[in-house]
């Protein structure tokens, strides 16, 4: 596949638990349960799924800062589990995430110019004019102004800080970035804001990204791909077609249920479509979650489109 840049194959992470006296591992948390996904360069995945579900886990897991318990993680045809393969790569260089709280992941102690120029340092050899100069333009990118430069975190909106954080993550042109949640903390038109930075700066840059998010309406005109996920799995992948025209599994449609809607006109009719999901999900329970209540493994349903129902 030419334009595959990131593949990943049966990842599982599960988090031990300590009990006890002896603190023992008596239990692990199966936090990723074996998901499979392929990003294309310059494309957008969607991960969406509710709190819990393990998808901090999955971005955590791709950028190393917890380990895989098995699985393996394919980077431009390199597997790059092996930490010493991704530094030969420049994989950290080439891979950036945005948190999804920009307080606590922006050092409050350093400037602006400083905590952006940072993987600038870190990875290209700048004079200190040219780091500003590059960090300036940084922060055009994202609508913020020279003055900002050495302005430190706490003297930000929650909006403007997340916007420092995405100038941070494109400052090495990488060529995908991980956004964690990257606008839930923020109110809806500050929201629709970041985003649209976001979506320049992939049309600028060429950039893929991985959008993690708990809500299908956020991410709608932000993925070419989704993945649904629920404890641990996927439910259900497509297209962005597939998922928000023909979801096929109850957990799909009761998250595009669960989208707030805004036209007073069509609020009856859309509470009595949720009733009838609630009545079909009571009734048919059996067909989409085992009695452990997880999902069924993927089936085919198209060559986009995958969904996890009970075989007959
Ligand atoms: N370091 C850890 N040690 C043990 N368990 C963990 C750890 N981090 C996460 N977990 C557990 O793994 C599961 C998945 O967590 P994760 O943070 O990936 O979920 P999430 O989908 O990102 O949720 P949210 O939407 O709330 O951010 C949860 O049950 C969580 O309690
Ligand atoms: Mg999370």
């Amino acid at each position: 596949m030419g334009d595959e840049l990131l593949k990943v194959e049966n990842l599982r992470v599960h988090y031990p638990v300590r009990s006890g006296f002896f603190n023992h591992v008596t239990d692990y948390v199966h936090a990723v349960d074996g998901v499979s996904f392929t990003i294309q360069k310059g494309q957008s995945y969607g991960v969406i799924g509710e709190s819990g579900s393990g998808k901090s886990t999955i971005g955590q897991a791709l950028v190393g800062l917890v380990e895989a318990t098995s699985g393996t993680i394919t980077y431009r045809g390199k597997d790059v589990t092996d930490k010493r393969v991704r530094k030969k790569l420049k994989y950290n260089k080439d891979v950036q995430m945005i948190f999804q709280d920009s307080l606590s992941s922006l050092n409050p102690k350093k400037k602006v110019i400083d905590i952006i120029g940072e993987p600038l340092r870190n990875f290209e050899k700048l004079s200190r004019k040219d780091l500003k100069q590059r960090v300036l333009e940084l922060l055009q990118t994202v609508g913020l102004d020279e003055e900002s430069l050495y302005k430190y975190p706490h003297q930000f909106s929650g909006g403007q800080r997340q916007r420092i954080g995405v100038a941070r993550a494109v400052a090495t042109k990488p060529k995908l970035i991980i956004a964690d949640e990257p606008v839930s903390a923020l109110d809806l038109s500050v929201q629709a804001q970041v985003l649209n930075y976001m979506k320049a700066i992939q049309k600028k840059y060429g950039v893929a990204f991985l959008f993690i998010s708990h809500d299908l309406g956020v991410v709608h005109h932000m993925c070419d791909n989704l993945a649904i996920m629920h404890r641990g799995r996927f439910v259900e992948i497509g297209t962005r077609e597939d998922i928000y025209q023909d979801p096929l599994h109850i957990y799909t449609k009761r998250l595009l249920a669960a989208i707030p809607q805004t036209d007073v006109e069509n609020r009856e009719s859309h509470r009595k479509k949720r009733q009838a999901l609630e009545a079909e999900y009571n009734a048919q329970k059996e067909d989409y979650y085992d009695k452990n209540g997880r999902v069924y493994p993927l089936e085919e349903v198209t060559r986009t489109h995958f969904v996890a129902l009970r075989k007959e």
